[in-house]
């Protein structure tokens, strides 16, 4: 079938043809709106390099989750600013933990909205690390427990699901178990299951104040280069029971999403993460680009390389655009 007797464009024609062949749809359904919860009542603190985000108290946590949730997004993904940090990262498993509050309070009046956690003990470490350091290295078997014991408080605290981030060997297994034994077996993990060393973290580091003091992620976080080895890290958390698998970051990870969604047949979540967020912002912010063209154009992409579910900086303004549309 080729031109003249096949011609594209007649299918093209107009945006209502174009809507009858349209082969990937967003909708708020797909979202996952992260949110930076801290201490505090009635406070905001903007995160300068990600322009609408900002660190927020409990209260104004619940209701930006309540904004969310009236928008048609299903979930939220919580991260904590604690108190004080210390080696261990204690507040992150304590049950007045700024985490377990938020949890309370969302789940109170929110409860039909799905609060996800994200467990890794960077946010809660003095140094800054996801896990414990023993003689200058991050620790592997001596974080495990740490994480179980947070996924276990996170869920009593009434979390919907857990997310561990950390990338430690065997978390997802460590963490299933202590959730079964322990009456959450009902409590679905959500692995961050091949998440790369970055440098499209940078703004998320300022908005939850988790940058490594010594060091980089790259003994624990996977070689951007590797796509074989995201596949195995995946089958890995698949083998212990995670329940949705999610690849990270997503934009200069595409092919990683495709892959993983072929290779498996569990829902794939892809993060659209800070840095990808900062640039769209930065750069319409100079009139470089057109924001909610290019926003809109992200996501599906995202979308359209495999992912079910997309964890984004812009879930209430692309819910807000798809809304207006329909
Ligand atoms: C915690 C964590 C990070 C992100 C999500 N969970 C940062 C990191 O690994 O340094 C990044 C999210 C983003 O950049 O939007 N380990």
């Amino acid at each position: 079938m080729y031109f003249p007797v096949y011609r594209p464009r007649r299918l093209r024609k107009n945006e209502t043809l174009r809507r009858m062949v349209r082969e990937t749809k967003l909708s708020p359904d797909d979202f996952v709106y992260p949110l930076f919860v801290m201490h505090g009542r009635n406070a905001r603190k903007e995160i300068g390099s990600m322009p609408g985000i900002a660190q927020l108290s409990v209260d104004l946590a619940v209701k930006e989750a309540k904004e969310a949730f009236d928008l048609g997004i299903p979930a939220v993904i919580l991260f904590g600013i604690p108190k004080k940090k210390d080696p261990r990262g204690s507040e992150g498993y304590a049950r007045s933990g700024i985490i377990q509050q938020a949890i309370r309070a969302i789940k109170d009046k929110l409860p039909d909205l799905v609060v996800i956690t994200d467990v890794c003990l960077c946010e809660y470490t003095s140094h800054g690390h996801c896990g414990v350091i023993i003689k200058g290295q991050v620790d592997n078997d001596a974080t495990l427990e740490l994480l179980a014991r947070m996924s276990l408080s996170h869920a009593k605290a009434g979390a919907d699901m857990v997310a561990p981030s950390d990338m430690m060997d065997g978390r997802v297994r460590a963490i299933r178990e202590i959730l079964d034994r322990n009456g959450s077996e009902d409590i679905p993990i959500m692995a961050y299951a091949a998440k790369h060393a970055s440098g499209f973290y940078g703004p998320f580091r300022e908005a939850a104040e988790s940058t490594p003091q010594f060091g980089d992620r790259k003994s624990y976080q996977m070689d951007p280069a590797n796509a074989r080895e995201a596949l195995r890290e995946v089958r890995l958390d698949v083998q212990e029971g995670a329940d949705i698998i999610m690849v990270k970051p997503a934009l200069p990870y595409l092919d990683i999403i495709r892959a993983v969604r072929e290779e498996f047949d569990l829902p794939v979540g892809a993060y659209n993460v800070s840095g990808e967020y900062s640039m769209i912002k930065a750069a319409a912010q100079r009139g470089w680009i057109e924001e909610e063209r290019v926003m809109m154009e992200v996501l599906i992409g995202i979308k359209r390389a495999g992912a079910d579910i997309i964890l984004t900086y812009f879930a209430k303004d692309a819910a807000r655009l798809l809304n207006s549309k329909r």
